[in-house]
Protein backbone atom coordinates (compact mmCIF):
# COMPACT_ATOMS: atom_id res chain seq x y z
CA UNK A 1 0.00 0.00 0.00
CA UNK A 2 1.03 3.63 -0.30
CA UNK A 3 -0.15 6.34 1.20
CA UNK A 4 -0.94 10.19 0.26
CA UNK A 5 1.20 13.49 0.91
CA UNK A 6 -0.19 16.40 2.09
CA UNK A 7 1.66 19.59 0.89
CA UNK A 8 -0.75 21.84 2.64
CA UNK A 9 0.41 20.45 5.81
CA UNK A 10 4.54 21.22 5.16
CA UNK A 11 5.68 23.92 7.77
CA UNK A 12 2.22 23.82 9.68
CA UNK A 13 1.90 24.50 13.31
CA UNK A 14 -0.09 21.34 14.84
CA UNK A 15 -0.80 20.64 18.42
CA UNK A 16 -1.90 17.34 19.65
CA UNK A 17 -3.12 16.56 22.78
CA UNK A 18 -2.33 13.22 24.80
CA UNK A 19 0.30 12.77 21.90
CA UNK A 20 2.81 10.86 23.97
CA UNK A 21 1.16 7.75 23.37
CA UNK A 22 -1.78 5.17 21.54
CA UNK A 23 -3.50 7.21 18.65
CA UNK A 24 -1.85 10.27 19.61
CA UNK A 25 1.51 9.05 19.50
CA UNK A 26 0.69 7.88 15.62
CA UNK A 27 -0.87 11.41 14.92
CA UNK A 28 2.57 12.60 16.03
CA UNK A 29 4.16 10.70 13.65
CA UNK A 30 2.12 10.83 10.60
CA UNK A 31 1.81 14.93 11.17
CA UNK A 32 5.96 15.07 11.89
CA UNK A 33 6.03 12.93 8.39
CA UNK A 34 4.23 15.17 6.53
CA UNK A 35 7.34 18.08 7.51
CA UNK A 36 4.50 19.90 10.20
CA UNK A 37 5.67 21.56 13.64
CA UNK A 38 3.98 19.62 15.84
CA UNK A 39 3.74 20.28 19.59
CA UNK A 40 2.19 17.78 21.89
CA UNK A 41 0.78 17.61 25.25
CA UNK A 42 0.95 14.95 27.64
CA UNK A 43 1.21 13.87 30.97
CA UNK A 44 3.22 10.62 29.90
CA UNK A 45 6.22 11.94 30.39
CA UNK A 46 8.85 8.79 29.66
CA UNK A 47 6.59 7.81 26.46
CA UNK A 48 6.46 11.29 25.33
CA UNK A 49 10.35 11.88 25.41
CA UNK A 50 10.88 8.53 24.01
CA UNK A 51 8.49 9.52 20.96
CA UNK A 52 10.05 12.78 20.48
CA UNK A 53 13.52 11.25 20.58
CA UNK A 54 12.41 8.36 18.09
CA UNK A 55 11.60 11.35 15.47
CA UNK A 56 14.54 13.50 15.78
CA UNK A 57 15.27 13.67 12.30
CA UNK A 58 12.17 14.53 11.08
CA UNK A 59 11.91 17.86 9.16
CA UNK A 60 10.27 19.34 12.34
CA UNK A 61 11.13 17.60 15.45
CA UNK A 62 8.33 17.20 17.28
CA UNK A 63 8.27 19.20 20.61
CA UNK A 64 6.89 17.36 23.86
CA UNK A 65 5.11 19.89 26.71
CA UNK A 66 3.94 18.15 29.97
CA UNK A 67 0.55 19.43 30.50
CA UNK A 68 -2.22 18.22 32.67
CA UNK A 69 -5.17 19.00 30.37
CA UNK A 70 -7.31 19.03 33.41
CA UNK A 71 -5.53 22.09 34.56
CA UNK A 72 -7.40 24.96 32.64
CA UNK A 73 -5.08 28.29 33.51
CA UNK A 74 -2.21 25.83 33.17
CA UNK A 75 -3.03 24.61 29.73
CA UNK A 76 -3.78 28.26 28.61
CA UNK A 77 0.10 29.07 29.35
CA UNK A 78 1.64 26.34 27.46
CA UNK A 79 -1.29 27.15 23.85
CA UNK A 80 0.71 30.80 24.93
CA UNK A 81 4.09 29.74 25.21
CA UNK A 82 3.55 27.68 21.96
CA UNK A 83 2.65 30.42 19.81
CA UNK A 84 5.42 32.95 21.14
CA UNK A 85 7.77 30.14 19.93
CA UNK A 86 5.85 28.69 16.55
CA UNK A 87 3.24 31.49 15.69
CA UNK A 88 -0.23 30.80 14.79
CA UNK A 89 -1.98 27.13 15.21
CA UNK A 90 -2.88 25.73 11.79
CA UNK A 91 -4.79 22.64 13.56
CA UNK A 92 -5.53 21.33 16.56
CA UNK A 93 -6.29 17.40 17.42
CA UNK A 94 -8.26 17.34 20.93
CA UNK A 95 -7.20 13.43 21.61
CA UNK A 96 -6.44 12.98 25.44
CA UNK A 97 -8.89 11.21 27.10
CA UNK A 98 -9.27 8.42 29.72
CA UNK A 99 -11.43 5.74 29.52
CA UNK A 100 -11.46 3.97 32.76
CA UNK A 101 -14.38 1.61 34.08
CA UNK A 102 -17.01 2.93 35.85
CA UNK A 103 -20.34 1.65 37.42
CA UNK A 104 -23.22 3.62 37.94
CA UNK A 105 -23.62 2.88 41.85
CA UNK A 106 -20.47 3.48 42.75
CA UNK A 107 -19.89 7.16 41.15
CA UNK A 108 -19.83 10.29 43.26
CA UNK A 109 -19.87 14.44 42.08
CA UNK A 110 -16.22 14.62 42.44
CA UNK A 111 -15.61 11.06 40.03
CA UNK A 112 -18.35 12.62 37.22
CA UNK A 113 -16.49 16.06 37.48
CA UNK A 114 -12.81 14.51 37.27
CA UNK A 115 -14.15 11.96 34.31
CA UNK A 116 -15.95 15.37 32.58
CA UNK A 117 -12.34 17.09 32.89
CA UNK A 118 -10.35 14.20 31.67
CA UNK A 119 -12.86 13.27 28.87
CA UNK A 120 -14.55 16.83 27.97
CA UNK A 121 -13.73 20.03 29.26
CA UNK A 122 -10.35 20.47 27.50
CA UNK A 123 -11.74 19.79 24.29
CA UNK A 124 -13.62 23.21 24.35
CA UNK A 125 -10.74 25.12 26.31
CA UNK A 126 -7.73 24.02 23.79
CA UNK A 127 -9.96 24.61 21.19
CA UNK A 128 -10.80 28.41 22.57
CA UNK A 129 -6.74 28.77 22.78
CA UNK A 130 -5.85 27.36 19.59
CA UNK A 131 -9.49 29.53 17.77
CA UNK A 132 -7.44 32.87 18.61
CA UNK A 133 -4.82 32.64 16.34
CA UNK A 134 -6.36 31.21 13.57
CA UNK A 135 -9.27 33.77 13.75
CA UNK A 136 -6.28 36.24 13.16
CA UNK A 137 -5.04 33.91 10.27
CA UNK A 138 -8.68 33.34 8.37
CA UNK A 139 -8.16 29.64 8.33
CA UNK A 140 -7.33 26.52 10.88
CA UNK A 141 -8.82 22.95 11.51
CA UNK A 142 -9.79 21.74 14.83
CA UNK A 143 -10.07 17.68 14.97
CA UNK A 144 -12.21 16.05 17.85
CA UNK A 145 -11.38 12.52 19.11
CA UNK A 146 -14.97 11.34 19.65
CA UNK A 147 -15.75 7.26 20.17
CA UNK A 148 -17.93 4.56 18.66
CA UNK A 149 -18.60 3.46 22.39
CA UNK A 150 -21.97 5.47 22.89
CA UNK A 151 -23.40 4.44 19.53
CA UNK A 152 -23.14 0.92 20.50
CA UNK A 153 -24.06 1.23 24.05
CA UNK A 154 -21.01 -0.66 26.09
CA UNK A 155 -20.95 -1.43 29.45
CA UNK A 156 -19.24 0.76 32.15
CA UNK A 157 -18.14 3.75 30.76
CA UNK A 158 -21.32 6.10 30.81
CA UNK A 159 -19.71 9.16 32.25
CA UNK A 160 -17.07 8.48 29.26
CA UNK A 161 -19.93 8.25 26.77
CA UNK A 162 -21.47 10.92 27.70
CA UNK A 163 -18.33 12.87 27.24
CA UNK A 164 -17.87 11.62 24.28
CA UNK A 165 -21.70 12.44 22.74
CA UNK A 166 -20.72 15.71 24.04
CA UNK A 167 -17.50 16.13 21.89
CA UNK A 168 -19.58 15.38 18.94
CA UNK A 169 -22.51 18.38 19.86
CA UNK A 170 -19.68 20.62 20.74
CA UNK A 171 -18.07 20.12 17.21
CA UNK A 172 -21.01 21.15 15.35
CA UNK A 173 -21.25 24.55 18.18
CA UNK A 174 -17.71 24.97 16.99
CA UNK A 175 -17.91 24.79 13.76
CA UNK A 176 -20.75 27.36 13.86
CA UNK A 177 -19.47 30.03 15.43
CA UNK A 178 -15.65 29.48 14.14
CA UNK A 179 -16.60 28.32 10.39
CA UNK A 180 -17.27 32.32 9.33
CA UNK A 181 -13.84 33.00 9.99
CA UNK A 182 -12.78 29.71 7.91
CA UNK A 183 -12.32 27.57 10.84
CA UNK A 184 -13.39 23.92 9.97
CA UNK A 185 -14.03 22.14 12.99
CA UNK A 186 -14.55 17.86 12.88
CA UNK A 187 -15.21 15.01 14.76
CA UNK A 188 -12.58 11.50 13.76
CA UNK A 189 -14.84 8.26 15.30
CA UNK A 190 -12.60 5.84 16.09
CA UNK A 191 -14.03 2.26 16.51
CA UNK A 192 -11.98 -0.80 18.69
CA UNK A 193 -7.99 0.44 17.31
CA UNK A 194 -5.12 -1.21 18.64
CA UNK A 195 -3.45 0.69 20.99
CA UNK A 196 -1.04 -0.25 23.42
CA UNK A 197 -3.36 0.10 26.10
CA UNK A 198 -6.43 -1.22 24.71
CA UNK A 199 -4.49 -4.50 24.00
CA UNK A 200 -3.27 -5.07 27.56
CA UNK A 201 -6.78 -4.47 28.44
CA UNK A 202 -8.78 -6.82 26.47
CA UNK A 203 -6.61 -8.41 23.79
CA UNK A 204 -7.62 -12.29 24.55
CA UNK A 205 -8.09 -14.71 21.08
CA UNK A 206 -11.78 -15.03 21.97
CA UNK A 207 -12.02 -11.10 22.01
CA UNK A 208 -10.26 -10.46 19.41
CA UNK A 209 -12.40 -12.85 17.05
CA UNK A 210 -15.40 -11.85 18.59
CA UNK A 211 -14.62 -8.21 17.46
CA UNK A 212 -13.57 -8.89 14.22
CA UNK A 213 -17.07 -11.42 13.73
CA UNK A 214 -18.77 -7.43 14.47
CA UNK A 215 -16.99 -5.49 11.77
CA UNK A 216 -17.90 -5.14 8.62
CA UNK A 217 -14.07 -5.59 7.43
CA UNK A 218 -12.23 -8.53 9.19
CA UNK A 219 -9.10 -6.73 10.21
CA UNK A 220 -8.13 -4.79 12.97
CA UNK A 221 -7.95 -0.95 13.17
CA UNK A 222 -4.50 0.33 13.30
CA UNK A 223 -3.59 3.79 15.40
CA UNK A 224 -2.37 4.84 11.52
CA UNK A 225 -5.42 3.96 10.14
CA UNK A 226 -7.00 6.70 12.21
CA UNK A 227 -4.43 9.22 11.93
CA UNK A 228 -4.24 9.07 7.98
CA UNK A 229 -8.23 10.70 8.62
CA UNK A 230 -7.00 13.04 10.70
CA UNK A 231 -3.95 14.41 7.81
CA UNK A 232 -6.97 14.57 5.12
CA UNK A 233 -9.14 16.50 7.41
CA UNK A 234 -6.07 18.11 8.76
CA UNK A 235 -4.81 19.35 4.77
CA UNK A 236 -6.54 21.25 2.63
CA UNK A 237 -7.78 18.64 0.70
CA UNK A 238 -10.75 18.06 3.55
CA UNK A 239 -11.58 22.16 2.18
CA UNK A 240 -15.25 21.57 2.27
CA UNK A 241 -15.64 19.36 5.08
CA UNK A 242 -16.73 20.92 8.13
CA UNK A 243 -19.08 20.13 11.52
CA UNK A 244 -19.08 16.12 10.94
CA UNK A 245 -18.51 12.93 11.97
CA UNK A 246 -15.92 10.63 10.47
CA UNK A 247 -16.12 6.86 11.24
CA UNK A 248 -12.94 5.10 11.48
CA UNK A 249 -14.37 1.66 12.54
CA UNK A 250 -14.47 -0.79 10.19
CA UNK A 251 -18.06 -1.02 9.91
CA UNK A 252 -18.10 -1.82 13.53
CA UNK A 253 -21.86 -2.60 13.88
CA UNK A 254 -22.36 -4.16 17.55
CA UNK A 255 -20.63 -5.95 20.27
N1 LIG B 1 -8.19 3.13 21.17
C1 LIG B 1 -9.47 2.99 20.80
O1 LIG B 1 -9.90 1.90 20.43
C2 LIG B 1 -10.40 4.19 20.78
C3 LIG B 1 -11.74 3.98 20.43
C4 LIG B 1 -12.61 5.05 20.41
C5 LIG B 1 -12.16 6.33 20.73
N2 LIG B 1 -10.87 6.52 21.06
C6 LIG B 1 -10.46 7.90 21.38
O2 LIG B 1 -9.25 8.22 20.70
C7 LIG B 1 -8.44 9.05 21.53
C8 LIG B 1 -7.10 8.39 21.76
O3 LIG B 1 -7.33 7.12 22.33
P1 LIG B 1 -6.15 6.16 22.79
O4 LIG B 1 -6.72 4.80 22.76
O5 LIG B 1 -4.91 6.48 22.06
O6 LIG B 1 -6.02 6.59 24.33
P2 LIG B 1 -4.81 6.28 25.35
O7 LIG B 1 -5.46 6.16 26.69
O8 LIG B 1 -4.02 5.13 24.85
O9 LIG B 1 -3.95 7.61 25.26
C9 LIG B 1 -4.47 8.82 25.72
C10 LIG B 1 -3.33 9.78 25.97
O10 LIG B 1 -3.88 10.91 26.64
C11 LIG B 1 -3.04 11.24 27.73
N3 LIG B 1 -3.79 11.89 28.81
C12 LIG B 1 -4.75 11.33 29.59
N4 LIG B 1 -5.14 12.23 30.51
C13 LIG B 1 -4.43 13.37 30.30
C14 LIG B 1 -4.39 14.63 30.96
N5 LIG B 1 -5.15 14.91 32.02
N6 LIG B 1 -3.54 15.55 30.48
C15 LIG B 1 -2.75 15.28 29.42
N7 LIG B 1 -2.75 14.11 28.78
C16 LIG B 1 -3.57 13.15 29.21
C17 LIG B 1 -2.49 9.89 28.20
O11 LIG B 1 -1.32 10.04 28.98
C18 LIG B 1 -2.25 9.19 26.89
O12 LIG B 1 -0.97 9.45 26.36
C19 LIG B 1 -9.23 9.27 22.81
O13 LIG B 1 -9.97 10.47 22.69
C20 LIG B 1 -10.17 8.08 22.86
O14 LIG B 1 -11.33 8.33 23.61
C21 LIG B 1 -9.98 5.48 21.11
Amino acid sequence: MSYAIYPSLKDRTVVITGGGTGLGAAMVQAFSGQGARVHFLDVAEADSIALQESLRHAPHRPEFQRCDLRDVEATAAVFSSITDRSGPIDVLVNNAANDDRHQVGKVDAAYWDERIAVNLRHHFFCAQNAARSMRENGRGVILNLGSISWHLALPDLSIYMTAKAGIEGLTRGLARDLGPYGVRVNCIVPGAVRTPRQMKLWQTEESEAKLLEAQCLRERIEPEHVARMALFLASDDGARCSGREYFVDAGWYGA
